[in-house]
């Protein structure tokens, strides 16, 4: 009989990835997905812990999911409730504690075990049925965890490297998720080719700390592979157009991964690379162990590798003991770099870092100005970005249906979101798109090509790089830049 899975993921990419792979080790168990928790036999709240605004939502989403299990339960039915992820390590038998609902917390390095868990308390039917699992075992995770089927549609994610040895004073990562640690090459290759065979035609590398991947390849003849030589072998899969990676640390920029940005076509030309603020004062108390100046450096590397890199980041504001001129200068930061989208949060002091207990707390009123100041200025950016790709033709990958009927949604190398009449035959494909309106978080245009670049059924083959285009996918060589940096000419101030 078949069951039904409701999975609900909080956070960023890689729990999304997990999400996936929860629900691939439950298939073979007869559990299919479903799109409402109503339904559900097992429902799993997949949690973040990143900020306290992430973790207070899993509390009252299990005071809803309670209900639902006390009237499943009256009509004789039964509700595996489980926590994943960042809460349930961080937070543990705590949660049980406050909700009796909650039949399993497990985290990140735990859930190739869930089958075993699902049977666990199948066993136990209604009596006493609470698990706790919240060992680290990164390495043995990824070894049980079953070959992954793919078929996830044509981007997919590929987690590489997990957890984090930086210790940023502000961040629940290096606790919750522990230790750096990269998969082996052989292991990432073998799930990427399975990802393509499966349809992927982007994959999106995961980590933490995703440039410090270090991963051990037995015929390189070094310990080691960095993230830039990884690229290259991905490089060669068939029919892999696009190559991407997040989330990057500015200090693990090497040399290597920045000649890939010049000499991989398949590597698109953006970078998510955070750099939290733009005051060395601030990035020495968050432990971030580079100044402002090396940041600069490191996007004026990037710009000369990739002209045409669009950058993105990450800011907190409110930091403790932030001063005003300290809020100014990552606001100067920002018009200096440019990005073409950027995350802003304001600071949110989390158990167990040493950043919580540091003095000068600021208030949420300074924080809250601070954040509107500096979204506007990065909403100005985006906006300027895509407005700047206007009557741009963009090979865009299309990744599926939109909201509007007849209506499709892909992005641009760029990432920019991108919706256009076409043909639902064309998913999977990447098409020339002629962009005809710009919009704050999006871009709309219509099909340039009547036959797609890569077509989703032929196995798609990236093109050997022409001399007029760094890349398969660039049609112009001129980056859709809202920030006034023509090509070739990298604008820093130092
Ligand atoms: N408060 C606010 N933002 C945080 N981030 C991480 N920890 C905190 C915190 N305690 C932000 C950082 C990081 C992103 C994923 O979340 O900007 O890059
Ligand atoms: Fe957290 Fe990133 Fe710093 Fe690691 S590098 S501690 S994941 S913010």
């Amino acid at each position: 009989m078949t069951r039904k899975l409701f999975i609900r993921t909080y956070g960023c990419q890689m729990n999304v990835y997990d999400s996936e792979r929860m629900a691939e080790l439950l298939a073979p168990l007869g559990f299919a997905a479903t799109g409402s928790p109503d339904e559900a036999d097992i429902v799993i709240l997949n949690t973040c812990h990143i900020r306290e605004k992430a973790a207070e939502k899993v509390y009252s989403e299990l005071g809803r999911l309670r209900s639902l299990k006390d009237a499943r339960q009256a009509a004789g039915r039964d509700m595996i409730v489980a926590v994943a992820g960042c809460v349930a390590q961080a937070e543990g038998a705590e949660i049980m504690r406050r909700q009796p609902a909650v039949d399993m917390v497990f985290g990140p390095q735990s859930y190739h075990r869930l089958p075993e868990m699902v049977a666990r308390i199948a066993r136990a039917g209604t009596g006493t049925r609470a698990i706790l699992e919240t060992t680290f075992d990164v390495a043995r995770k990824f070894d049980e965890l079953p070959d992954a089927p793919g078929a996830h549609g044509p981007s997919a994610f590929l987690t590489i490297q997990e957890g984090c040895d930086r210790f940023c004073t502000f961040c629940v990562v290096p606790y919750t998720r522990g230790a750096e640690y990269s998969r082996a090459v052989a292991a990432v290759m073998d799930e990427a080719r399975r990802r393509v065979a499966a349809g992927a035609r982007e994959i999106t590398l995961l980590g933490q700390n995703v440039n410090a991947y270090h991963g051990t390849a037995a015929d390189a003849g070094a310990p080691s592979l960095g993230l830039g030589r990884l690229i290259r072998r991905l490089a060669e899969i068939d029919g892999l157009a696009r190559i991407r990676y997040t989330t990057s640390h500015p200090h693990d920029m090497d040399e290597e991964l920045i000649t890939a940005h010049r000499e991989v076509p398949q590597l698109m030309p953006f970078l998510h690379l955070p750099v939290q603020s733009g005051s060395d004062r601030v990035l020495e108390a968050m432990n971030r162990r580079h100044r402002v100046q090396d940041y600069l450096r490191t996007v004026e590397r990037l710009r000369s590798a990739r002209p045409d890199l669009a950058l993105s980041s990450d800011f907190i504001v409110g930091f403790p003991g932030e001063s005003d001129t300290d809020f100014e200068a990552t606001l100067g930061l920002v018009r200096d770099v440019t990005f073409a989208q950027a995350y802003s949060f304001k600071y949110s002091p989390r158990p167990g870092t040493p950043a919580a207990a540091m003095e000068r707390q600021l208030p949420d009123s300074v924080k809250e100005e601070r954040l509107a100041r500096l979204q506007d200025l990065i909403a100005a950016q985006q906006r300027a970005f895509n407005v700047n790709s206007v009557g741009r033709r963009l090979p865009v990958l299309l990744e599926r249906r939109g909201r509007r009927r007849g209506q499709l949604a892909g992005r641009t190398p760029y990432m920019q979101a991108v919706h256009l009449e076409a043909p639902e035959a064309l998913v999977g494909s990447i098409v020339d798109v002629e962009v005809t309106a710009a919009h704050a978080l999006s871009i709309t245009g219509t099909l340039a090509s009547e036959a797609p670049r890569f077509a989703h059924a032929s196995a798609a083959r990236p093109q050997p790089p022409s001399p007029q285009s760094m890349s398969p996918q660039s049609t112009s060589p001129q980056p859709p830049s809202g920030n006034a940096v023509q090509e070739g000419e990298v604008r820093i101030i130092a």
